[in-house]
């Protein structure tokens, strides 16, 4: 779709509004201001008007308490998937945005709109994760200040990005990190010497999961939760 379309159909903007904003050097489409009216919009752009993000109506944004058992995923010959909890209107065209291991609960977004979960999970953008990890043994100091510092994670060339660590009971720690390679926290903290128990994503970016929510439940992000997360 061409750029003034497109802009007119995320925002109030007429088609003449949106070529002006657009001349105007108001526009950018994946971070490159864009001043051609005509220029095509890719598939996964983000395209911002004055620096905030803007999406396409029609789009749809949830957040999912995720059971343990349940595989991040749209579809499995085996395992029950995220979209089996999903009405099938909504499983029809939603995918998870990235993953959490088939034993973690928390925090899962599911959405229609490919541009906004690939910002979410790039690895450009070093959106913060907040894990509570209950551990096997109590968090000694030194594992500590190496999860601060960033840790080396076996077949992995560069080690981790520095985290945050709270300590919020013995065994429990919140943990921050900026990255999501494989089995991430896991592996960080077998790094330390410690094993994780338990698993459970409460937060993305500003993002808490709504403590409302029972495990399997979802329900819709408002504007401000979906900009939040892109807009900045
Ligand atoms: N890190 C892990 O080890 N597992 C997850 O599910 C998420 C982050």
């Amino acid at each position: 779709m061409r750029l003034d379309a497109y802009l007119s159909r995320c925002t109030p903007l007429s088609r003449k509004e949106a070529r002006r904003a657009i001349m105007a050097g108001r526009v950018e489409v994946a971070g490159e201001p864009v001043k051609k009216a005509a220029e095509p919009v890719p598939q996964e752009a983000q395209v911002t008007l004055d620096g905030q993000a803007v999406t396409l109506p029609g789009h749809v944004y949830l957040m999912l308490n995720k059971p343990a058992g349940i595989l991040s995923a749209t579809t499995d010959a085996v395992q029950p998937v995220v979209n089996d909890l999903l009405p099938d209107d909504l499983a029809t065209r939603l995918h998870p945005v990235g993953r959490l291991d088939l034993d973690t609960t928390g925090l899962l977004l599911m959405t229609s709109d490919g541009a906004w979960s690939h910002r979410i999970t790039s690895p450009r953008h070093h959106i913060p994760k907040t894990y509570r990890v209950t551990l096997a043994e109590p968090l000694s100091a030194d594992a500590r200040q190496q999860l601060e510092k960033g840790v080396h994670l076996r077949n992995d060339d560069q080690s981790t990005r520095p985290a945050l660590v709270e300590l919020v009971s013995e065994r429990i720690i919140d943990l921050t990190i900026t990255e999501g390679r494989y089995h991430q926290v896991k592996r960080m903290l077998a790094a330390v010497g410690n094993h994780v128990e338990a698993l459970h994503r409460h937060r993305i970016g500003t993002l808490e999961l709504d403590v409302t929510l029972a495990a399997g439940d979802f329900r819709h992000l408002t504007e401000a939760e979906i900009q939040s997360l892109t807009g900045g």
